[in-house]
């Protein structure tokens, strides 16, 4: 049966290159989104060395962005963010898959990432798309009054492949 969230459009997002004059706002999304965010600098330092950096575009400006680095047959995801308003609507698992199409295209076997334990959002989605925990970095991140934990997780592209495959998920390039 149809629930409401069927009956309503996805928002239209496409992505693309971040680019420079992104920065700000991108840096103005990562300061909303993050207790403890990175700084305009490390975004910089990102497209300066070479990461696979990607704004996504909605009709009234950024709608967020994901980082990536690639090499040696793994890929690692930096950070992945989506405008509080399009939360919720399918847009962060389009940038995710989005990102993990790129990853295999450039022929990488696995990819990567840490979460907080705190941030249940991101895990649903990660676990929904085939991530694993692998391990767990002790003290990882800064975190209100010490530090919290990093989950490591971590995905074969085989499998998210075979799982789009029978997912018919949406991953086409202007989403
Ligand atoms: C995590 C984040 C990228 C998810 O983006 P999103 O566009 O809201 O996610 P989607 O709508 O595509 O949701 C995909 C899945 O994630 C899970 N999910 C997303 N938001 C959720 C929420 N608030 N509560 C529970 N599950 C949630 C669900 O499993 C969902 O699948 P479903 O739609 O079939 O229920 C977004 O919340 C965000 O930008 N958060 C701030 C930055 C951040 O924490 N980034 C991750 C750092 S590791």
């Amino acid at each position: 049966m149809a629930t409401a969230r069927d009956l309503v459009p996805p928002p239209r997002v496409t992505h693309r290159r971040m680019v420079e004059a992104d920065l700000a706002d991108v840096a103005a999304l990562e300061n909303a989104a993050y207790m403890f965010p990175w700084s305009i600098g490390i975004f910089r330092d990102c497209l300066r060395v070479g990461y696979t950096c990607r704004v996504l575009e909605a009709p009234d400006g950024i709608g967020g962005y994901g980082i990536m680095s690639m090499g040696a047959g793994e890929a690692h995801i930096l950070n992945v963010c989506v405008r509080a308003d399009l939360r919720g609507q399918s847009v962060g698992r389009r940038l995710m898959g989005w990102l993990l199409d790129e990853a295999r295209s450039a022929g990488q076997g696995w990819v990567f990432l840490e979460v907080r334990p705190s941030n249940r959002p991101a895990i649903l989605l990660y676990e929904s798309l085939g991530f694993a925990p692998v391990g767990l970095r002790r003290g990882y991140y800064q975190a209100v009054g010490g530090r919290e934990d990093a989950i490591v997780y971590r995905l074969d592209l085989d499998v998210w492949e075979e799982q789009r495959a029978r997912q018919g998920l949406a991953v086409r390039r202007d989403g």
